[in-house]
């Protein structure tokens, strides 16, 4: 009796239990902190098909912007998770799809039907409708996403976007 009083007093106690309540906090602190940045180097980003819609929903010869969610991102990314591409309805069943990001340093270009070009905002860079340079900074064309139908309807497969340098 008398030793248990030695080892467990009221100091000792408190002691013990704020120790604990730290230790238990800076785990609760730690893993979330440890995801975010060990997450993107072990979670490599998949290549994924996207459904953006039923074939008929898109017009032969134009080109729409259709939302979707990014691959590589996080699973607590929210809305920033989505993101968009171009997509052209070539002909019947031939579609091209067309990042929105500027391959000078990534702002999202704008479709322009009358010219048909792409318009880049920040630096006045000029795609044509195939994606190709025509005037700017940027470097190379406009990454283009494969494309296909599956049961009538259209599927972009989102990958990493490609390195901006
Ligand atoms: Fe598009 Fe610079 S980011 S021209």
């Amino acid at each position: 009796m008398n030793f248990t009083r030695k080892l467990l007093n009221r100091e000792t106690f408190i002691g013990l239990f704020i120790v604990s309540l730290g230790g238990l906090g800076s785990i609760a602190l730690g893993i979330p902190i440890l995801g975010f940045f060990l997450g993107p180097i072990i979670q490599q980003p998949k290549e994924v098909w996207r459904d953006v819609g039923p074939v008929d929903k898109f017009k032969v010869g134009s080109t729409v912007q259709v939302a979707f969610e990014y691959s590589g991102q996080l699973q607590w990314g929210g809305s920033t998770k989505y993101t968009s591409a171009w997509l052209r309805r070539d002909s019947g069943l031939q579609f091209t799809a067309f990042a929105v990001y500027c391959t000078h340093l990534g702002c999202p270009v704008h479709w322009l039907a009358e010219p048909e070009i792409f318009l880049c905002p920040c630096h006045g860079s000029v795609f044509n409708g195939n994606g190709t340079v025509v005037g700017g900074p940027a470097p190379r064309p406009l990454f283009k996403y494969d494309v296909r139908i599956q049961n009538s309807r259209v599927q972009i497969k989102t990958e990493p976007q490609p390195l901006v340098t």
